[in-house]
């Protein structure tokens, strides 16, 4: 698929990874629905690619709201004049130990209900309902070629003091060979990718001891940039070739 022929939903677009796929886009001539929670940093974003080749139509979104998911799916069809593709990129942390002791009290602590389902409901459930309403869209409208990119990451591996993070990025990995094979019928295509470290605000609150362990075990020798990423979500919507895998762009980071 051509990037300029791309009508893309990019979801957690207020910012971050997000905001950068969803101006590259506009530059390359595609037409983009940006969704978030965030609308003031959606505004930020239509305001700064105006003059940009293609056009970014911006409205708030919560992934986590299926109702909101529909109504955002129906304005993006609208909006562009049809619907060919989504990067599913909207996600949150909520980091911490399942069971942890105190080093100093020795209490036992757990991760709770909220802290569990908080991450669950956006970066699993959400994602997912916004993968089954689009998909639902194309097909209806017979609008494939189209392309899905879902957002997992390199802690689907596993990763101590991320198990709601890590059950949700696992699974969307899992279910992109899984929906890869129930929409190609549809012309759909889906493909992953797996982040590393990438500096974002999500990352930015990371401290230095942390960081620096972690660009130690990168092979590539630092964190990776939006740009980085970017280039595989060309890269899926490019290579018509591929569907059904994840590419883990990390610079060769280590466990
Ligand atoms: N930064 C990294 O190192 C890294 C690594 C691997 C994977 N990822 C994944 O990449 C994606 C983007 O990460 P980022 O680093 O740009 O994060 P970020 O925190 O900078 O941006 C995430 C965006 O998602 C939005 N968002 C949060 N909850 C939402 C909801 N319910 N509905 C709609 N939007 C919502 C936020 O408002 C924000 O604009 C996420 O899925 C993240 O899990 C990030």
């Amino acid at each position: 698929m051509q990037l300029d022929s791309c009508k893309i939903i990019v979801t957690g677009a207020a910012r971050g990874m997000g905001a950068y796929f969803a101006t590259q886009l506009a530059n390359a001539g595609a037409q983009v629905a940006a969704g978030d929670v965030d609308e003031a940093g959606l505004k930020a974003l239509a305001d700064a690619t105006k003059s940009a080749k293609g056009r970014i139509h911006v409205r708030k979104l919560d992934v986590s709201r299926e109702d909101e998911v529909a109504s955002f799916v129906a304005f993006a069809h609208d909006a562009m004049g049809g619907l060919n593709g989504l990067v599913n990129n909207a996600g949150i942390l909520r980091d911490g130990l399942l069971v942890k002791k105190d080093r100093t009290t020795g209490a036992i602590t757990t991760m709770s209900r909220e802290q569990w389902q908080a991450v669950i409901d956006i970066n699993l459930t959400g994602a997912t309902f916004m993968v089954r309403d689009v998909v639902a869209n194309i097909a209806r409208n017979e609008a494939g070629p189209a392309v899905i990119i879902n957002m997992s990451s390199v802690a689907r591996h596993g990763n101590r003091g991320q198990s709601n993070y890590t059950a949700a990025k696992a699974a969307l990995a899992a279910n992109t060979v899984t929906w890869a094979r129930e929409f190609a019928p549809f012309k759909v295509r889906v493909g992953a990718i797996a982040p590393g470290m990438i500096e974002t605000p999500m990352t930015q609150g990371m401290n230095q001891k942390a960081r620096d362990a972690l660009v130690a075990a990168v092979p590539v020798g630092r964190v990776g940039e939006p740009y980085d990423i970017w280039l595989g979500v060309k890269f899926i919507i490019e290579c018509d070739y591929f569907t059904g895998r994840v590419l883990d762009i990390d610079g060769g980071l280590q466990f």
